[in-house]
């Protein structure tokens, strides 16, 4: 076969050298046959990689970047364009080299190959369809439902958004060749006249953090972190090309250290401690699929000429890892066997008789790690699970939010199916679906993203929603995936935590280490289910990011390691990945903020507020243009009140913004929801969530907010239930209750730099959101303008060894705070719902004087209903 393709090339290429004519078009026949050419090259490639992939899963010899490669593969329509591409960059190639060899000198395809030329080219390898816009017109229900795709979110721009079409840019790419090479690609190449320093290296010396140094967060639960990566799975994925050899010399990219597209190995420094031994020179790297034409023929897609990377995914919180980005998958996902609107479970296991994600009918099994972890060879091995996105048995506790909200959907549309007992199966899918993604949207806007942008940039950037711009993009940005939203890898914990009913480490199956829990949906099936790894992520902290304990080794230096085969390093990885996708350097992101550029190292040092820290980077980069933008963003101290610093905030912050904005679907624009529904969804919970669809019985009320047992947990029966009566059809609409003849009042302050005085209402002076004015900074007090019911909530960190906060309504006491004592520092917090009339105030006073109180002290209160 091999010999046949090479005789089949020699042929095609003499032809070429006898058919092409540079000054004007080449001939129709020269195009097809490069064509055909370039398609035979790239098959056989791809059929070479699949087998060579299959073997190795059947012969159990997978290693780590096996794992991130079948991880990374594209699937579904989402291979169809990377193999388009794939035809279409070797097509160009080709015709390329041999027009390069008539000229014998070097020229850019494009200055030689017409326009003309290269849509033809595009249109015989499949790449123009990837263009063309999608009609709308035929699609049903386009204001009521979102399609699976989100094409025709944006009615102008239909393809904006929606899966498969290519990242966002927010600043211009750059290329070592100005279009597709990655910097350090050429080792020899300065950048901004200095070399780049090996991304191992530079993980070695800035991120290392043993497993027994890791520090845990204070506040946030290790939910925070696995959520973050739970969202991230509904808005970015970045394929590979399938192909595991160079097209150019049909060198495999784990036996060679060489860079050969798609290989980009990540080097291994001489003196790596991990490699004392010097076993290996690099580890594998497979650079992301280009995205149809980009590079060298962008042009005549009237793109930029430079590489573009693709986003597999759609850019809305709509839920996609749940339901799938692309129409076959979710109709695959769904259970069509009855009409009840369900998505489709496991048929063998149960959990305590819930439900399990159904199994993966693959042949290759990525999942068969039960034997080899577990030292066992009789052990009983389990697939992959399936789930919308391809990532579900990363590792549990992400396998366990995905089996949580499947649960969800089904409950639903039970539910649903009682209060509508004329829906179909159709209508029940998509509407539970839908209120799928105004959850997804509620706990996202107002649970999480304030842990990790903060306060400022929530005010600055995510406040009150401004409603549906059409002229806003919401694509994901290149950066945004290729590093922001990536600061969520130094959250991570060395262990998956499980824990039993009381909230204790589990006596039957304790707590694994990270690398013991990739890939192990035994471990969900065979070792207690869901409840004890929920428990787990709601029980303990996050790990806390800091300069001296960045990344845990678990990810560092054993990811995806089953067994002494050479286990990956996230972090490296991060980092090459960057410099893969062209990413621009530290300071061009900072500038695009809006913030200072460092030229230095006094400069960096103050940025980074540490010296020692300047002085490491600078060793390594020599200038701060020169730091990878990943690495920079994480090593910046955080924001008030987030968990990471300005340049991560300004980017994901403005992610967010556009995501909400450009989605004509937002659970908050007019028309999606009725303000009855949007009632139910203001007021959904995860720990309702949780205990709707789980064994556990009680849960903090807030499980973002780390509090060990005892401290503030909730019995499941007294968190409110998800009302969907608001979804009954011909039943009332709106709210009970008079309709609002006012805008709804709500405020939430951040106390800022005042001092408290003894006894005196604390005076919040920094508005986060004081639409009508409630609250006075000047006076300390919220007065109410409407009689209704309210709630209000605060939270507090204080500095001393003693201290509590009280909130008041009219000099009576309503709630003494809930006080506890961490290492160094005390929080205070409180919640309450209660009856006001029309001029009543209500404040918070700090007693012990309000010592030690920390400007990082929240209040915040809202209308609920009129009686
Ligand atoms: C347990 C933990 C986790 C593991 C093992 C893990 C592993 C990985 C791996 C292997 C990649 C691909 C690296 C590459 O080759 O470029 C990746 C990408 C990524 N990770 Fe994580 N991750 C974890 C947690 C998280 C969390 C908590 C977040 C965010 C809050 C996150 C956000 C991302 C993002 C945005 C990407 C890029 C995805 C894409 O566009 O393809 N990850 N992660």
């Amino acid at each position: 076969m091999n010999r046949f393709l090479c005789l089949l090339a020699a042929v095609l290429y003499l032809s070429l050298q006898c058919q092409v004519n540079a000054e004007s078009h080449l001939s129709r026949s020269t195009i097809e046959r490069a064509v055909i050419e370039a398609k035979a090259t790239v098959d056989s490639a791809y059929e070479y990689s699949r087998r060579v992939s299959v073997e190795r899963v059947r012969r159990n010899a997978v290693s780590p970047s096996d794992i991130l490669r079948l991880l990374k593969q594209p699937v579904g329509q989402t291979r169809n364009a990377v193999r388009a591409a794939d035809y279409m960059h070797n097509a160009v190639n080709l015709i390329q080299t041999s027009l390069q060899r008539r000229q014998k000198r070097s020229i850019n395809a494009t200055d030689l190959i017409s326009e003309e030329d290269l849509k033809l080219i595009a249109d015989l390898t499949g790449c123009s369809p990837r263009h063309r816009p999608p009609t709308c017109t035929t699609i049903d229900n386009l204001d009521k439902f979102r399609t699976a795709s989100s094409a025709c979110n944006n009615k102008k721009n239909t393809r904006w958004g929606s899966s498969n079409t290519p990242f966002t840019r927010w600043l211009p790419a750059e290329y070592q060749d100005q279009i597709s090479l990655p910097k350090g690609w050429d080792s020899a190449h300065n950048i901004n006249g200095h070399l780049l320093p090996l991304v191992r290296e530079v993980s070695n010396r800035i991120l290392q953090t043993a497993n027994s140094d890791v520090e845990s967060d204070t506040i946030y639960t290790h939910l925070v972190t696995i959520f973050g990566q739970w969202t991230d799975h509904d808005l970015t994925f970045t394929p590979h090309s399938p192909v595991i050899r160079s097209y150019s010399n049909g060198i495999d990219c784990d036996k060679s250290c060489d860079n050969t597209e798609p290989c980009f190995p990540i080097e291994v420094p001489q003196d790596d401690p991990r490699f004392v031994n010097k076993t290996h020179k690099c580890m594998p790297f497979f650079r992301s699929a280009a995205a149809c034409g980009s590079g060298n023929s962008g042009h005549i897609f009237g793109a930029s000429t430079v590489r573009q990377q693709m986003n597999s995914l759609t850019a809305f919180l709509d839920v996609g890892q749940v339901y799938g980005a692309e129409d076959n998958k979710a109709g695959f996902l769904r259970d069509l066997t009855s009409d009840q609107g369900r998505m489709r479970v496991n048929k063998q296991y149960t959990d305590n008789s819930r439900e399990l994600l159904p199994f993966s009918t693959m042949v290759t099994n990525m999942c068969a790690t039960r034997a080899r972890i577990t030292d066992d060879p009789y052990a009983e091995e389990v697939p992959c699970f399936v789930a919308g996105d391809e990532r579900s048995n990363e590792q549990i506790g992400l396998t366990a939010l995905h089996t949580l909200f499947l649960r969800e959907h089904n409950r639903l549309v039970y539910h649903l199916a009682h209060v509508n007992t004329h829906w179909d199966g159709e209508r029940l899918y998509q509407e539970a679906r839908k209120i799928m993604g105004g959850y997804s949207q509620v706990l996202t806007f107002r649970d999480y993203l304030g842990h990790i942008v903060g306060p400022d940039f929530i005010a600055s950037h995510l406040s009150t929603y401004p409603g549906y711009d059409e002229d806003v993009d919401p694509s994901i940005s290149n950066v945004f995936a290729t590093a922001a939203y990536r600061f969520a890898h130094l959250m991570v914990q060395p262990k998956m935590f499980r824990l039993n009913e009381t909230y204790e480490e589990h006596p039957v199956y304790p707590s694994p280490l990270l690398h013991k829990a990739f890939f192990t949906p035994w471990r969900i099936v065979f070792e207690g289910g869901l409840d004890p790894i929920i428990r787990g992520l709601v029980g303990h902290p996050a790990k806390l990011n800091t300069q001296d304990h960045m990344m845990s080794d678990e990810l560092r230096d054993r990811l995806f390691k089953f067994t002494s085969e050479l286990a990956l390093d996230l972090a490296a990885l991060n980092m090459q990945r960057g410099r893969d996708h062209g990413l621009p350097g530290y300071n061009k992101w900072r500038r695009l903020c809006g913030l200072t550029q460092p030229r230095n190292l006094e400069e960096l040092a103050e940025v980074l507020n540490n010296t020692k820290m300047a002085e490491k980077l600078l060793d390594l980069y020599k200038t701060p243009d020169n730091i990878d933008v990943w690495l920079g963003g994480v090593a910046e101290p955080f924001v008030p009140g987030g968990r990471v610093g300005p340049l991560f905030a300004c980017l994901i912050a403005r992610q967010f913004q556009q995501i909400r904005q450009g989605d004509r679907l937002w659970w908050e624009n007019n028309g999606v929801f009725t303000e009855a529904q949007k009632k139910s969804l203001r007021e959904t919970s995860l720990a309702r969530i949780i205990c709707d669809n789980t064994g556990i019985t009680e849960v903090p009320k807030n499980p973002f907010l780390y509090r060990p047992r005892g401290y503030g947990y909730t019995q499941c029966e007294k968190i409110p239930a998800f009302d969907l009566s608001p979804w009954k059809e011909h039943g009332p609409y709106g709210p009970p209750g008079p309709h609002f003849t006012f805008e709804q009042v709500a405020f939430s302050m951040r106390l800022g730099n005042d001092i408290p005085e003894a006894g005196m209402p604390l005076h919040f002076s920094e508005a986060i959101y004081n639409g009508q004015n409630s609250y006075n900074p000047k006076t300390g007090m919220f007065t109410c303008p409407h009689p209704g019911v309210y709630e209000f909530q605060f939270h507090c960190t204080i500095f001393q060894k003693d201290g509590s906060i009280d909130l008041m309504r009219n000099e009576h006491l309503l709630v003494h705070s809930f006080t506890t004592w961490q290492t160094g520092y005390l929080t205070a917090s409180g919640n309450t719902y209660i009856k006001l009339n029309k001029g009543d105030y209500v404040y918070l006073v700090a007693n012990h004087d309000g010592n030690g109180l920390n400007h990082d002290c929240y209040f915040s209160g809202h209308f609920l209903f009129s009686e």
